[in-house]
């Protein structure tokens, strides 16, 4: 994002990037406006929660220390934070009563002990702020001496946010509060962001002073600007050219925008490293997805988290892939998957459900309503159609005729089935569980298999077949059935006895496995 220093005066050359001692991430709010037990800073953008977004443009700074502030249903965000395993190590200080920002970071000063040097203040409900853009703010900070930077933002509509008063000369003066504002000051649309680059010895010094004889009652951390100017210190600001990196979410209104805004980045992130997305609008990417070069997303597809993506696959349109990985040139056509891994140029689709520990091997395939659960396909082995695996183990080049079934459930226990390389499944087959086709045997076509195949063996497990020649002539008589059987009969002048008979005659059953 551009920033463009808003404030008169001259920066001192060249500070480069200052080490920032700490940054305080505010997070105890109640959010009360998302209607929801589940604590606002855990609901999700690019399927992780804002409190994650914010921490990670943080930690981007390496700050010495950082330190989230927790009230609301500070057990569910403790919890996660000492759970997730890809967020930096965080600090927690805890709130109690929300009495205001001000007091927030009191809360967190405790927690760091005295800080001097560099002190960033965020919120943990400002998901899309960039890394880029605090450091901006803290170089800013650095260059000109400051004790206190403001992050501000012109907005359209400023209604309930703090106004960035300024002087003849544009120099900042402070901040006034909504509440707090006289008509004049609620035109201004110079927004206070929220977010600050303070000196860890002025802010501390300030907090100490604040007072809450304000309309809303609460202590302000926007008052520190006023009493470090007052005190004769440097303020200064920035503003964000792009309003949007600093807006907040109070609802699930906005929860909505700002994750399209996040997933407009996350798409054009992808673009620019070689993707195809053919429908940006519809396709979805989450925030620790990677996709490797000239693959191609076709519309409606979801990336959710965990999921890696190799180079030259092709993806959608329709699917939504959750925990999986893809290697290099597979496809996945109009499916769903969760938590599989799907080899190197293997296929899979339309509609296919594949489910947690399925690993599909170089060149596999699971074709059209085929469901697969912790199952192992092998190298080149096809489950083309209409399919149930579960728990199983396919070897190289088997076969998986249509609709065959493996029964791993007894309604107690889960079984495992094995089929060995090169067997060969016929269409609507059950393999009952716990059951082994070894190594390039057979199962006939609708065969209930029971006991276990060996290497090259044929099991036919199905009713002998019985034909009744003429049935339907005798007791039909007078259906379009009956009508169009005489007729064939007719053209090939065969002639069947006139007499009915109850009696039918066997066919031949050939040892065919289909
Ligand atoms: C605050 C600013 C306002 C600014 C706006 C930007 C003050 C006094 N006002 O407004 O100038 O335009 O943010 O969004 O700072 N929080 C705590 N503890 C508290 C109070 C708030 O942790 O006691 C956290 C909230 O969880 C939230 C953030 O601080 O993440 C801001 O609180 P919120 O009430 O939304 O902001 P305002 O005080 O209205
Ligand atoms: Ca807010």
């Amino acid at each position: 994002m551009l920033i463009t220093s808003s404030d008169p005066g001259s920066r001192s050359a060249g500070n480069g990037s200052a080490p920032i001692a700490a940054v305080i991430v505010l997070a105890a709010g109640a959010g009360t406006r998302m209607r929801s037990t589940k604590p606002k800073v855990l609901h999700e953008l690019a399927g992780k929660p804002m409190l994650w977004h914010a921490l990670q443009s943080a930690a981007g700074l390496a700050p010495e220390q950082l330190v989230a502030v927790l009230g609301h249903g500070r057990d569910q965000v403790g919890d996660f934070l000492t759970t997730s395993d890809d967020l930096p190590s965080v600090a927690t200080a805890v709130q109690d009563q929300q009495l205001g920002t001000g007091h927030a970071c009191a809360c967190a000063l405790a927690v760091t002990g005295n800080l001097t040097g560099t002190v960033l203040v965020t919120y943990g409900d400002v998901p899309l702020l960039q890394t880029a853009t605090l450091t901006a703010l803290a170089d800013e900070h650095a260059a000109r001496g400051n004790a206190v930077t403001v992050l501000t933002a012109l907005v359209a509509d400023p209604t309930g946010y703090g106004r960035i008063i300024r002087g003849d000369a544009g120099e900042l003066i402070g901040i006034v509060e909504q509440k707090d504002a006289d008509i004049d000051q609620r035109a201004i649309r110079e927004i206070n962001s929220g977010v600050y680059a303070f000196d860890g010895a002025v802010l501390t010094d300030a907090l100490g002073r604040l007072s809450d004889a304000n309309a809303a009652g609460e202590r302000y951390l926007t008052d520190v600007v006023g009493i470090a100017r007052d005190d004769g210190r440097r303020v200064g600001s920035i503003q964000a050219t792009d309003a949007v990196e600093t807006e907040g979410i109070n609802d699930r209104v906005q929860l909505a925008e700002l994750a399209r805004v996040l997933n407009a980045r996350l798409v054009r992130k992808a673009q620019l490293g070689g993707v195809t997305v053919h429908d940006p609008a519809t396709t979805w990417i989450h925030a620790d997805v990677t996709i490797g070069p000239d693959t191609e997303i076709l519309p409606g597809t979801q990336l959710q988290a965990g999921t890696t993506i190799g180079s030259g696959c092709s993806i959608g349109p329709d699917t939504t892939l959750i925990s999986c990985t893809v290697a290099d040139g597979a496809s996945v056509v109009r499916s769903h998957c969760h938590g599989a891994s799907i080899g190197p140029s293997a296929t899979v689709g339309p509609f296919t459900y594949l489910r947690p520990d399925t690993v599909l091997h170089e060149g596999s395939k699971a074709g059209a309503f085929v469901e697969i659960k912790k199952s192992t396909v092998g190298p080149g082995s096809k489950v083309p159609h209409l399919s149930y695996v579960g728990d199983t183990t396919i070897g190289v080049g088997a076969n998986i005729g249509a609709g065959t079934i493996t029964a791993n459930y007894d309604g107690d226990h889960k079984f495992a089935t094995v089929i060995g390389d090169h067997a060969f499944i016929g269409s609507d087959s059950t393999l009952v569980a716990p059951v082994t086709i070894a190594d390039g045997a057979y199962v006939a076509a609708g065969s209930t298999i029971t006991e276990d195949l060996g290497p090259g063996a044929l099991g036919i497990a199905r009713g002998r077949q019985h034909s009744a020649p003429g049935w339907v002539l005798r007791r039909r008589i007078g259906s379009k059935s009956a009508a169009s059987a005489q007729a064939a009969l007719a053209a090939a002048e065969v002639s069947l006895p006139a007499t009915a008979s109850p009696a039918t005659t066997a066919s031949t059953q050939g040892d065919r496995p289909a």
